[in-house]
C-alpha cells in the first residue's frame, strides 16, 4: 500500500469514528438540555441557580452546534471526478448560502468567465470547500463593517501551464498577522461560535483534490482566497483513470 492511500484509509477511518462518537454523545447531549429545561420550568428559582442553569444550557448548544458541523464534515458524500462547471456549481454554493447573506445584509457579486472550460474534480468535495469560503467571507462582517463580496472565475496560461483560477473577495475585519499563521490549524477560531474546523477541512479536501488554496488579507480592510486548479494536471489524473488497458 502507498503512503498516500495508508493517509486515505486513516482518515476515512477517523471520519467513521468521529461520526459514530458525535451519535453517542448526541442522546446524552439530550437528556442533559432537557432537564436543564425541567429545571428552569420550576417557581422560585433563586437568581444565582438560574443563571448556572442559562449558563449551563448555553454551553450545550455550543456542544450540539460543534458536532452537527463535525458530523456535516464527516459526511461529505463522494461521487467520485467528473466534469462540470465551476460557475454553476459556484452558483449552486451561493443560492445554498443566500439565506445567510441576507441576514449579514451582504450582497454576492459574481465576475464569470463564462468561456471558463469545465474542471475534472469531485464535486461535493468543490462545493464543500467553495461553501467553507463564502461562509468565512459572509462572517467577516459584523454590523459595523459592510460590504460586498466578490465571487470571480478566470483562466491563465504561462509556458503551456493552464489555470483556472476561482476567488472570494470580502472587504471584511481581515486576519491580522499574529493569526495568519493559525487560520488552517484544527479548532483555532475567532468566532464565539465557530468550531474552527472550516479551513482545515477545507485544506484536506483541496490536498485530495490536488488543488491550491492562497490567501492575502489586510486587518480591518479585508480578505481573499483563492483556489487555483492546474489544468494540466486535472487532464492527467481523466486519462489516468478512463484509459483502458
Ligand atoms: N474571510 C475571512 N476573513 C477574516 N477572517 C477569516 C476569514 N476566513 C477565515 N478567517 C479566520 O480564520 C479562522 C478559522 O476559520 P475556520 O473556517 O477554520 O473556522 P471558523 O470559521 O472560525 O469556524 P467554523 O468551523 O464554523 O468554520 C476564523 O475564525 C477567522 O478568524
Ligand atoms: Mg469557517
Amino acid at each position: 500500500m502507498l503512503p498516500g492511500e495508508v493517509q486515505n484509509n486513516k482518515l476515512q477511518l477517523i471520519g467513521k469514528l468521529t461520526a459514530s462518537l458525535i451519535h453517542e454523545i448526541r442522546n446524552p447531549l439530550s437528556v442533559i438540555k432537557l432537564n436543564l429545561d425541567l429545571i428552569k420550568l420550576e417557581d422560585n428559582l433563586s437568581k444565582d441557580i438560574l443563571d448556572s442553569v442559562n449558563d449551563s444550557l448555553s454551553a450545550t448548544n455550543r456542544i450540539e452546534y460543534m458536532i452537527d458541523n463535525l458530523l456535516s464534515f464527516a459526511r461529505v458524500v463522494t461521487h467520485g471526478h467528473e466534469h462540470f462547471s465551476l460557475n454553476k456549481i459556484t452558483s449552486n454554493a451561493i443560492d445554498l448560502l443566500a439565506v445567510k447573506a441576507n441576514k449579514y445584509g451582504i450582497n454576492i457579486v459574481t465576475e464569470f468567465d463564462e468561456s471558463l472550460s469545465q474542471i475534472y474534480a469531485d464535486k461535493n468535495k468543490l462545493l464543500q470547500i467553495l461553501l467553507n469560503l463564502i461562509t468565512n467571507a459572509i462572517e467577516s462582517y459584523n454590523k459595523d463593517c459592510k460590504g460586498d463580496i466578490i465571487i470571480k472565475t478566470s483562466s491563465s496560461e504561462e509556458n503551456g501551464n493552464k489555470k483556472i483560477h476561482w476567488s472570494v473577495k470580502d472587504s471584511g475585519v481581515g486576519i491580522s498577522e499574529d493569526n495568519i499563521s493559525k487560520i488552517f490549524e484544527d479548532f483555532y477560531t475567532s468566532k464565539v461560535n465557530g468550531t474552527g474546523l472550516g479551513l482545515s477541512v477545507c485544506k484536506m479536501l483541496a490536498d485530495e483534490l490536488e488543488v491550491q488554496i492562497e490567501f492575502e488579507s489586510k486587518p480591518g480592510h479585508g480578505t481573499i482566497f483563492k483556489v487555483t486548479f492546474d489544468v494540466n494536471r486535472m487532464r492527467k489524473l481523466y486519462e489516468a483513470t478512463n484509459t483502458s488497458n
